[in-house]
């Protein structure tokens, strides 16, 4: 019984040695161990041993097991550790390998300006309407004092939908509709994009953005009209900035005016960007004609009000030094990268 015990033992070591996986081992370990294992058979005859026998052999029975146990465990571990060593070195991340760049999406230049603007009127008080693009004839047009076949329409030639549906040639007729929703006191930026029937050429896209504040109280004058255009040229150009109003005419506003900022590159003296003129032609305005009020619903003979238009992809141009307003609409990242 002992030399089977050690040829046991030496058996079972020997094929520990030699175990290379996992499987192995648990293959070792039912044939020695297992519930018909060559170690348990032995245990199980111990009955039929005598007395004085039972106890030595038992003894060494059970050290043969406990040792049989310990080594398949620290086979098992071992295994187990150089499998896992395999796996991350056939895991490994090379780290000096260049990455994929990831494309970072930035503003758009028009985007940044009319943010900027945004925060100019806001931090006066404004709030900041949007309208629709597809617009009424009546609002674009008639409320505006531009009746059908009115020669003003020619210079705004537009996207006609239908007879009475247009693409807005401009954010005008976000006047009346902020005037129908809103009561006076109204100090209102209307800003979006606006449409034209215009040939694409380095100062004309048939599409392009408008801002168009609109104040209306009792009591407003072209004194509030001038104090307001020039503190936003100021905001929008520099604290330097001078402003000079010529006068205009547009059917939807009485008295009318033109508002010209001094050039903010060369500060009045002339140069490229203003044509030498050392003034930059910045915006149409005028005080809100009665017809106009009316039709928004507002009391000329009690309310007063002003507004104006600028078209902001031109002070997008001048802002960055862009010579063709194409370069907006066109999404090439070339272009667009260097904001
Ligand atoms: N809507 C005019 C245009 O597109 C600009 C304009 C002129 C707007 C005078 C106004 C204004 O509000 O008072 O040419």
């Amino acid at each position: 019984m002992k030399e089977s015990l050690e040829l046991i033992r030496e058996k079972a070591l020997k094929e520990l040695r030699e175990a290379a996986s996992g499987t192995d081992v648990e293959n070792i370990r039912v044939k020695f161990l297992g519930k018909k294992g060559e170690l348990t058979k032995i245990l199980k005859g111990m009955g039929k041993l005598s007395a004085e026998e039972r106890p030595i052999i038992g003894g060494i029975a059970n050290e043969l097991r406990e040792l049989l146990q310990n080594k398949l465990d620290e086979a098992a571990d071992a295994i187990k550790g150089a499998e896992r060593d395999i796996q991350l070195k056939n895991e490994v991340i090379d780290i000096s390998m260049p990455g994929i760049r990831q494309v970072r999406g930035k503003r758009h230049p028009l985007e940044v300006t009319i943010a900027k603007m945004n925060d100019i009127f806001l931090s006066m008080g404004f709030t900041i309407e949007e309208g629709p693009e597809v617009e009424l004839d009546y609002y674009n047009f008639e409320a505006l004092n531009i009746p059908k076949f009115h020669p003003a329409r020619g210079e705004q030639d537009t996207f006609y939908i239908n007879d009475n549906i247009v693409l807005r040639t401009q954010t005008s007729p976000m006047q009346v509709r902020t005037m129908e929703k809103q009561t006076p006191p109204i100090k209102a930026a209307c800003v979006g994009k606006v449409y034209r029937s215009d040939s694409p050429d380095a100062s004309h896209s048939p599409i392009f953005y408008q801002m168009e504040p609109i104040v209306v109280d009792k009591g407003i004058t072209m004194a509030d009209l001038k104090g307001t255009m020039d503190l936003f040229a100021k905001k929008l150009f520099g604290d330097d900035t001078k402003t000079r109003f010529r006068p205009h005419h547009f059917p939807f506003t009485e008295p009318s005016c033109e508002m010209d900022a001094s050039c903010f590159v060369c500060g009045g003296k002339g140069c490229k960007l203003c044509k030498g003129s050392g003034w930059i032609e910045l915006l149409g305005a005028g005080m809100v004609h009665p017809d106009v009020l009316r039709a928004g619903g507002v009391d000329p003979e009690i309310y007063s009000g002003f507004a104006w238009g600028n078209g902001i992809d031109r002070n997008v141009m001048m802002l960055y030094g862009i010579e063709d307003i194409r370069l907006l609409y066109e999404s090439d990242m070339r272009f667009l990268d260097q904001f």
